[in-house]
């Protein structure tokens, strides 16, 4: 079933837009731009010129790194952006509805709040291990649902949804809601990507990001993949020139280098690392529970997270303080270099 069915009436109407690349030949008189710089520019980034509407010199880069094709992609400025941009596609404010099963990331209520956007939870529990029933997400489902959002690995309790339970709730809301499957931590889970899924289902949409097993948070890059009719939809609303292009061009060189040997590495370190972490910290007397995590992260859960928050920030280690009243004596504890770890072990040792 088509997807036009989904999408709000205004953002259907719109027009894409989409203007070629200017070429170095071209006399640029078209823009009001600047004809010349006086600013030191040391790399030449011709700072006077607007970038690209679209980054299509990066689109083919990442869509290669992530295994997809050109017209399955569309860039965001990290993937908090596109968030609001899936909901601003298909959600009609004051009237629609998203689920979304908390403790997760925060981002999916936020912007749906703020677009006038109703938010359906359905919460998971820790005594559970944070496990998502597809089937209670489909028992929520009315004709206002338009996106459920599933973050897998889930930040920040760090679980997975199985990709047969992510197919069987895409099967089960075909023609009735899409299924956005934010993959930010992907890399450090055992789970398989379902990228390779988009041509099967044209109601799913999967979050990807630079942010996190690539090292490149403060680049802000992140990427809706989703079926090509999916992807010329979004790209309605996509905001133009919003990749600068010293940006654009740390990207390209970047993804273009040798480092990708590196990221490998630095992913495999993590995964050790968090391991690692998780036994040693499950020795110390005021640890209480601590979750298998597929994340760079492990959410712990303190006998008293009142002395541990004070020692901490005595010792300024910062950690994620979670505002969930179902974790509120819990921290969830980024995975950071083997020292950063040491220490943070040392510290919470010493409160024994
Ligand atoms: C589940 C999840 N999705 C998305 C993001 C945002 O990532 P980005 O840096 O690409 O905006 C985060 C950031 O912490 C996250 O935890």
């Amino acid at each position: 079933m088509s997807l036009k069915r989904l999408v709000r009436p205004e953002i259907l109407d719109l027009p894409t837009i989409n203007v070629p690349e200017a070429l170095p030949e071209m006399i640029r008189l078209n823009a009001n731009e600047s004809p010349t710089s006086h600013w030191n520019d040391a790399l030449n980034h011709s700072l006077h010129r607007y970038p690209p509407i679209r980054p299509y010199s990066i689109v083919k880069i990442i869509a290669d790194l992530f295994e997809v094709q050109c017209d399955q992609i569309l860039l965001s400025r990290g993937s908090t952006e596109a968030i609001d941009i899936i909901i601003r596609t298909f959600c009609n404010p004051n009237k629609d509805q998203i689920i979304i099963s908390p403790p997760t990331f925060d981002m999916y209520k936020f912007f749906a709040t703020s677009n006038c956007i109703k938010t359906i939870e359905i919460p998971i529990h820790g005594d559970n291990e944070f496990n998502i029933n597809v089937k209670d997400l489909i028992k929520k489902l009315t004709d206002r649902t338009k996106i459920i959002f599933i973050s897998s690995p889930n930040n920040p309790t760090g679980t997975s949804v199985s990709n047969d339970d992510i197919k069987y709730l895409l099967d089960a809301v075909k023609g009735r809601a899409i299924v956005v499957v934010d993959e930010a931590y992907i890399e450090f889970s055992s789970t398989k990507s379902l990228t390779r899924e988009i041509n099967n289902y044209n109601n799913l949409i999967i979050l990807r990001t630079l942010s996190k097993a690539f090292s490149l948070a403060g680049i802000r890059c992140g990427a809706m993949i989703s079926s090509s009719e999916c992807s010329e939809l979004l790209k309605k609303i996509l905001p133009p020139f919003c990749f600068a292009t010293p940006v654009i061009q740390f990207i390209k060189s970047a993804l273009l280098s040798k480092d990708l040997q590196a990221t490998k590495k630095q992913i495999e370190f993590l995964i050790k690392e968090r391991e690692r972490v998780k036994n040693e910290l499950e020795k110390i007397n005021c640890v209480n529970k601590i979750w298998k995590s597929d994340g760079n992260f492990l959410l712990v859960k303190f006998r008293n997270i009142d002395t541990v928050k004070n020692s901490l920030i005595d010792a300024n280690v910062v950690v994620g303080l979670l505002k969930y009243p179902s974790l509120s004596d819990c921290a969830r504890i980024t995975i950071g270099t083997r020292d950063q770890n040491n220490e943070l072990i040392e510290v919470l040792d010493n409160l024994n």
